[in-house]
């Protein structure tokens, strides 16, 4: 099995499926090449046939990308795979990505056919697409709640009939861990020609497990992560890249495997698609929160100022942060509140000092934080 994992960005397709979310072309642009620079595999840019807009980024992206696979989605439909044909037209590399439901639920209640009949039409789709490319990526949607039997009928005949991936979404973000991992494995082991495929994860948040999933996923021997920045996507999002990339990356002794992300390009990825996009990250989100390096209590600081290591499992360098940042509030120490004013240039006698703390306590009783200007104004009086 390969050490590398590949990554599918789809910032632009689900991520920009994010209620409230809508990129201008010029802004899909700016993303992906962003996204080439960080060094993602394939990039998702778009539904051509759902708007002219859509079939516009998906075409200009195609243009303008150099080195990464511009992938299309479509519905496993003649007409949705040739206009995606048609807008990747120009890409260097490209992939179409289409698929259908195999739950039970979808099958009944939104597709209203039978098992027999998608994985048809399935089949019907994956050949159609392969005839404008070699690299076809079949979904299989809301693979989380379908009849595994089912699942493993639909990938023996996808690959078969020509899919180089099978992307095993899960939709509804239902599945747990473990539960996601046997689903891979069994995938990986029950389908006969499952070697002739690479298997992808597509996890979603709605139950907060979308990167343990992912994770999971990975160590069962899915080979490719299906990831947004900063998880943006429908409803509580997709599996974040940035955790992905840098789990991946610090626990390299327990997955043992990585991708070709530059992540100290990480920070400034997810700033841009915070702004473009107009989602805000959340202070304490993992790996880019702007808490994410940050130490307030006293007890931690005392540690990380003596040793980074006992608070701090990754580096903020690894993801293009300058250093861990240590915050002065109500629950910081004596070491803390030295170290800020020393880096501020200023020095006292213990017993000034120890003034100066008690000072600071009662201030910072008052406030969430005391800044730079606070500590100015505490060492000039008193
Ligand atoms: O979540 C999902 O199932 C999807 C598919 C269209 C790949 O986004
Ligand atoms: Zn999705």
């Amino acid at each position: 099995m390969s050490g590398q994992v590949y990554v599918f960005d789809t910032t632009l397709r689900d991520g920009e499926q994010s209620p409230g979310v809508r990129l201008s072309l010029d802004q899909k642009l700016e993303i992906a090449f962003v996204l080439q620079e960080l060094g993602v595999d394939i990039i998702e840019a778009g539904f051509p046939i759902s708007s002219p807009g859509d079939f516009e980024s998906v075409r200009r992206l195609s243009e303008e990308l150099e080195s990464v696979v511009v992938c299309g989605l479509t519905r496993a439909r003649s007409k949705d795979i040739e206009v995606a044909a048609d807008a990747l037209g120009p890409a260097k590399r490209k992939r179409i990505h289409t698929g259908l439901g195999v739950s039970e639920n979808h099958l009944q209640y939104k597709l209203k056919m039978s098992e027999a009949r998608a994985l048809e039409i399935g089949v019907e789709a994956v050949k159609l697409a392969r005839q404008f490319t070699d690299d076809v990526e079949y979904f299989m949607e809301d693979s989380g709640r379908a009849d595994k039997e089912y699942l493993y009928r639909v990938t023996e005949a996808v690959i078969a009939a020509g899919a180089t991936t099978i992307n095993v979404p899960d939709t509804t973000g239902f599945t747990s861990p473990d539960e996601y991992y046997s689903l891979i494995k069994n995938l990986l082991d029950n389908v006969p020609n499952a070697d002739k495929a690479i298997f992808s994860c597509h996890c979603h948040n709605d139950l907060g497990m979308a990167t343990a999933n992912t994770l999971a996923g990975v160590m069962a021997g899915a080979r490719q992560v299906e990831v947004t920045v900063n998880g943006i996507g429908e409803r509580a999002g997709n599996t974040a890249l940035e955790e992905v990339a840098v789990a991946l990356r610090v626990r390299h002794d327990k997955f043992e495997v990585d991708t070709k992300i530059d992540t100290t390009k990480l920070l400034s990825a997810s700033r841009l698609v915070s702004k473009l996009t107009g989602m805000v990250v959340q202070r304490n989100k993992a790996v880019v929160g702007a808490n994410a390096y940050a130490h307030s209590s006293g007890i931690h600081q005392d540690g990380v100022l003596k040793e980074r290591s006992t608070y701090e499992i990754i580096d903020p360098r690894l993801v293009g942060a300058e250093k861990s940042e240590i915050i002065l509030t109500a629950r910081s120490g004596r070491h803390g509140l030295k170290h800020r004013l020393a880096e501020m240039g200023f020095s006292f006698t213990d017993e000034r000092f120890e003034q100066i703390y008690g000072d600071f306590l009662k201030l910072a009783d008052t406030r969430s934080e005391v800044d730079e200007d606070d500590l100015k104004t505490l060492v000039t009086t008193g």
